[in-house]
Formats: structure tokens, C-alpha cells, sequence
């Protein structure tokens, strides 16, 4: 058993709601996910994120949660997910779940328990307050809707505090039986076979006055915690920080190797789409540079997109207000400090675009994680309301309801997309499957070729200089192994050259032809990249 295996998976992000529905209820669920992993293994990747599916009043997608123990009916039971687990484990993929430190819903029983009494002994489960004056220097996370994160409570006579939607009480980490309540959690999840969690929103979990209320010492001495927790009882298995914050601010988050195993890089994923629109690498080199060296055994994790809006917090104003006017040009692409679409659409359907933002996020520091539908790019609905137009139905086929489900079409969680040139018509699994020049076949081959070499996942990365900004070029090396990848940002067609490494070996393999280089000498490489093209080519000392 490997269990830094996460160090160089490629992971999938998927929404068991609408990936695929297995019996006809308009609903994906977990049945629906074990009838698609051969998909996925083909697909190559090795490790399947599900969105939460605990029961929920689904007010925020299930991340409110109503029981921590049991699964939402219209994904099925227990049953189905520890079928998943096996059948996944049978074909070498990994499945890890959402783990939501931070908050319930006001409909679990603790909340309900709590607001009844003072003396409820879960009234201190929950943050209360006499006024809404506590903590007043918290930011505020949706603020398109939530005009403070104190809500006042008829039935307890007091305010809590919430960080999110007011449907949605934070926990009060200060509580001994909260701190215990949520290791009982994992226990029981971790039991069931899954191979860890991605833990949701973490900074918050403790609040004390004259602070943000983030990134607190208590709250990284209780994840320590639960990493003691993990290591003494489920080696090789995984947490995945989601902290939406700076890299200097993530770093504590990994500790010394005693904290988190993975944690996402927010910051460089909406500089990607920025290096991109301006055809300049400068906002990547910028961010890289801040990101401090994390412990040899973790790991970051980079995306392009996943369920949410397209965060903008991790940028200044002039650069969000930049980001909105090129990629949200409509009122209703935007929500909150972010974008809600998906890559595609994005990137204006331009196959070049989309294939250049893959080899970025295939060959950057870190593990990579596909959003579903990406792979194909799928499109998305901003006529539906909050981030449901970016959970939209899997597209499988080309035929009614793009092959999700046998339900009528009025019966569907959600609409299929219905907007050309997104439609289930152009934009399905089976006919890029079909079709060896699709953008599925050229990221299943990048995903090959990255699971073919180890420098990737844990190689060191130097840029390089191809003399010229709108080259985002750079070494990957790990023991002999050497390549180098470049990515043209830009919409024209640049000379590069290079200066090359004396003990470079002769031979260059442009690994995405597979085919030999020639360079001019062996002391530089000169090529012509034509516009948002990219090579990864390796040099084997
Ligand atoms: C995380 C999730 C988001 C959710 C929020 C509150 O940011 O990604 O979907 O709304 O936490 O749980
Ligand atoms: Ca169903």
C-alpha cells in the first residue's frame, strides 16, 4: 500500500445528484455512480470527490446537513455507498467525501435541541450571542444574501452565528462534545471504507474577539487533532483542506507534515484564467513565487473550476473588477466576489484555450482535479438561480435528457442544457468517446502521460526563461527525469529559445506527438509556437 498515493493522483470532482440516474427518479445517485466508474477509470483518474450526501434540507446543496449519519434518500442507502466503495476500490480508484466541520443545518436535531432551551446541553453545540455587536471584525462570505453573520432566533431569544446562510449555525468548536461529536463522524465514515475527506471551509471553526474569526491557533491545534486522529487510526487516508485564503495563510494548514495531507491553491486558479486573457505568464510567476515550500509529504491541489462560483476573493479589487468586466460580462454571470460558469463557456468554447488551461493544471505544482463535465466541456445555465447552473445533468449521449435519466424531462432536478452550442447535441460523452480527436481523448492522453512519470506529483518546478512574457515555460525535474513544458498564453504565434542544461542527453521527446525534437544545438532549444500551444518535452539525462 502506498499512502502518499495523493501526491500524484489525478482527482474528479463530481455532484452524485447529477452525474447519473440509475432508477428513473430524476435524480443521479450512488447507483448511478457505480454504473459510471468504468467511465472514469478509462478516463484515467484515481480518485473520485462526491459532494456531500448526507441528509440535508439541501438549502445550500447538502452542505447544511441534517444527519451526519445517514446518506439523502434520493442517493440511495448505506448500501449503495459501500457498494460504490468496493467497486471503486476493485478498479484502483479512491473515493473521498465532503466532511463539514464548520456548520449543520438548522434542521439537524442538535440545532433544534439547542434553540428550545438555555439549558439544553446543545445549546453550547451553537455560537449565541445577546447582540449582534460580538465579532465584529468577520468578514462576510455571501454577500450577495446574508446582510450579517448573526441571525436572531425567535425560538431561543438570542442571535447565532453563522458564516454562510443563516440556515446554515456554525458549530461552537470551544465545545468539548462538538470537538468529540465530529471525530465520531469520521470514524463512522472512515469505517465505511472511504479513503478520506475534503474538509469544508476550515478556517472558521473557532471565533474570538479582535480577530477576522479565520485561521485561528485553536482551530489549527483542533485540526492537528483530527490528523492525530487519522494517522494513529487510518494511515493512508487523506484530509484536503478547502481554505479559501492565501498561500502564506494555507502553509499553517500543512504544518510541519502534522496537519493536512492536501490543500487547494485558490489563489493561482483564477490567475490562470487571468494569464490566459492577457497572454502574459507575470500573474502566474507572481503567485508562484508567493507560495511557500509546503512538507515533502503533502500537497496541493489546483483546479480550473469545481460546484462553486469562480472565486475572485483572492485578488485585488482592480484585478476582480478586470476579471468580472472580461469574464462575467452579464449581471447574472456574477455571484458574490466570484463568476458562476463553467470552464468552457468561459473560455469563449475555444478548444486551443481549454486545451492550454489543462496543460496547466496537469503540469503546475500539485495534484489535479477535473470538475465532472469539464473533461467534455460541458456548458452552463445562468438562468438558475445561486451554483445550480454549474451542477447541471452529466451529458452522456445525444439522446433525451443527454442520458441521465430515463424520467421525463420535467422531472429532472434540474434542466439539461438547453443552449446551443452546449447542448447534448454537440457536447456528449458518447461522441467524444467515439472520436480519437476530441478534447476527452487529448485529456485522457495528458492524463496518461502524467501518470507515467512520477516528476509531475513530485518533481521540483523552475521556470524557464523562453525570452518571452507570453511563454509561461517551465522545468519539471525529479531524479534524471527532466521536462520542460511550454504553454503559449497568447493568441499569436511566438519563436522561442532556450537556453538548455549542459547534462541534458540529446534526444527531446515531445511527449504529446511522441515524436523526437531536433533542437539547434545542444545547448538550446529553438522552436515556433503557434498560437496557445503547448509542448511538455522530456530530456532524460
Ligand atoms: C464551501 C463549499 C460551498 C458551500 C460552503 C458552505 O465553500 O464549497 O459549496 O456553500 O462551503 O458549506
Ligand atoms: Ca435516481
Amino acid at each position: 500500500m502506498n499512502d502518499l498515493w495523493y501526491k500524484d493522483a489525478v482527482f474528479y470532482e463530481l455532484n452524485v445528484r447529477a452525474f447519473y440516474d440509475s432508477n428513473g427518479d430524476g435524480h443521479g445517485d450512488l447507483r448511478g455512480v457505480i454504473e459510471k466508474l468504468d467511465y472514469l477509470v478509462d478516463l484515467g483518474v484515481d480518485c473520485i470527490w462526491l459532494l456531500p450526501i448526507y441528509l440535508s434540507p439541501l438549502k445550500d446543496d447538502g452542505y447544511d446537513i441534517a444527519d451526519f449519519y445517514a446518506v439523502l434518500s434520493e442517493y440511495g442507502g448505506l448500501n449503495d455507498l459501500k457498494l460504490l466503495i468496493s467497486e471503486a476500490h476493485r478498479r484502483g480508484l479512491r473515493i473521498i467525501m465532503d466532511l463539514v466541520l464548520n456548520h449543520t443545518s438548522d434542521q439537524h436535531p442538535w440545532f433544534q435541541a439547542a434553540r428550545t432551551s438555555r439549558n439544553s446541553p446543545y445549546r453550547q453545540y451553537y455560537v449565541w450571542s445577546e447582540s449582534t455587536q460580538k465579532y465584529s471584525q468577520t468578514r462576510i462570505i455571501f454577500v450577495d444574501t446574508q446582510p450579517s453573520n448573526w441571525t436572531w432566533d425567535e425560538q431561543a431569544g438570542q442571535y447565532f452565528w453563522h458564516r454562510f446562510y443563516a440556515c446554515q449555525p456554525d458549530l461552537n468548536y470551544d465545545s468539548p462534545a462538538v470537538q468529540e461529536e465530529m471525530l465520531r463522524v469520521m470514524r463512522y465514515w472512515l469505517d465505511l471504507g472511504i479513503d478520506g475527506f475534503r474538509a469544508d471551509a476550515v478556517p472558521y471553526l473557532f471565533e474570538r474577539e479582535g480577530t477576522n474569526c479565520e485561521n485561528l491557533p485553536e482551530t489549527h491545534a483542533y485540526l492537528k487533532r483530527i490528523r492525530r486522529f487519522v494517522n494513529e487510526n487510518y494511515p493512508g487516508r487523506i484530509l484536503l483542506c478547502e481554505a479559501n485564503q492565501w498561500p502564506e495563510d494555507v502553509r499553517p494548514y500543512f504544518g510541519d507534515g502534522d496537519e493536512f495531507h492536501m490543500g487547494f491553491h485558490f489563489p493561482v486558479m483564477p490567475r490562470i484564467y487571468m494569464a490566459l486573457e492577457r497572454g502574459q505568464r507575470q500573474p502566474l510567476t507572481w503567485i508562484l513565487e508567493r507560495t511557500p515550500p509546503i512538507p515533502e509529504d503533502c500537497q496541493w491541489c489546483i483546479f480550473l473550476r469545481n460546484h462553486d462560483e469562480l472565486t475572485l476573493e483572492m485578488v485585488t479589487e482592480e484585478e476582480r473588477q478586470w476579471m468580472w468586466q472580461v469574464y462575467a460580462p452579464e449581471a447574472r454571470m456574477r455571484l458574490n466576489l466570484g463568476i458562476r460558469r463553467r470552464l468552457a463557456p468561459l473560455l469563449g468554447n475555444d478548444r486551443r484555450k481549454i486545451e492550454l488551461a489543462n496543460s496547466l493544471l496537469l503540469t503546475l505544482p500539485g495534484s489535479p482535479i477535473i470538475y465532472y463535465g469539464d473533461e467534455i466541456g460541458m456548458g452552463d445555465d445562468i438562468w438558475l438561480p445561486d451554483r445550480n447552473g454549474v451542477r447541471t445533468p452529466m451529458q452522456w449521449q445525444n439522446t433525451p435528457n443527454a442520458g441521465f435519466s430515463s424520467a421525463p424531462p420535467d422531472r429532472l432536478y434540474a434542466p439539461v442544457i438547453a443552449r446551443e452550442p452546449y447542448t447534448p447535441v454537440r457536447v456528449n460523452v458518447a461522441d467524444q468517446v467515439a472520436n480519437p480527436g476530441s478534447l476527452w481523448h487529448t485529456l485522457r492522453r495528458m492524463i496518461a502521460l502524467r501518470k507515467a512519470s512520477r516528476l509531475f506529483g513530485w518533481g521540483s518546478f523552475t521556470w524557464a526563461d523562453a525570452g518571452i512574457d507570453s511563454v509561461a515555460a517551465y522545468w519539471r525535474e525529479e531524479g534524471p527525469q527532466r521536462l520542460l513544458i511550454l504553454n503559449n498564453l497568447s493568441e499569436s504565434s511566438h519563436f522561442v529559445s532556450l537556453a538548455l542544461p549542459e547534462v541534458l542527453g540529446p534526444e527531446p521527446i515531445d511527449l504529446i506527438t511522441n515524436s523526437k525534437l531536433t533542437p539547434a544545438s545542444s545547448s538550446r532549444l529553438e522552436l515556433e509556437l503557434g498560437p496557445f500551444e503547448y509542448r511538455w518535452i522530456r530530456f532524460d539525462g
